[in-house]
């Protein structure tokens, strides 16, 4: 199972997606993470998503940034994006049903009501805690699902 999370720039929300996710299943399940947009690319998690990532007890510093790339579409299985505009850019970057097929919105996993993770990047306010609280509750079902095999 090899599961890839998606955002914009792929320092704030993905990244901790990424460590959240692997903090709840073993290493036999493949995280990765990927943004729609490279103007980051190479460089470390936002120091915000860091710093919410330690107070939770994860180290995300070994992630780098990274662009997404069409062979995502083989190499993964499952493609979460964070909100509806990532939703949107993976689906136009989706060269057949099958590619579509495996992208998801990841709060539909936790049901939540409200399907768009912010995005706190310009506006701190928003919350890194709130972001990492909403991942949290979507990683906690998704982690559900792999041990029960319902992904
Ligand atoms: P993310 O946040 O998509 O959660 O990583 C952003 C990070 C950087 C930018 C936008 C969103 N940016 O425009 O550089």
């Amino acid at each position: 199972m090899r599961i890839l999370m998606v955002c914009l720039g792929n320092i704030c929300r993905s990244p901790l997606a990424e460590g959240i996710l692997k903090s709840k299943t073993n290493t036999d399940i493949f995280i990765d993470s990927a943004g729609t947009g490279g103007w980051h690319v190479g460089q470390l998690p936002d120091a915000r998503s860091i710093e919410v990532a330690q107070k939770h007890g994860l180290d995300i510093t070994d992630q780098r940034c990274r662009k997404f790339n069409t062979e995502d579409f083989d190499n993964f299985d499952i493609i979460y994006a964070m909100d509806q505009y990532n939703y949107r850019d993976l689906l136009s970057l989706a060269r057949s049903a099958q590619d579509k097929q495996k992208i998801k919105l990841i709060l539909k996993e936790s049901g939540a009501s409200h399907l768009d993770v912010p995005d706190p990047y310009h506006d701190s306010k928003l919350g890194f805690e709130n972001v990492f609280q909403m991942l949290d509750k979507a990683c906690d079902v998704i982690a559900n699902k792999i041990n029960s095999n319902e992904l």
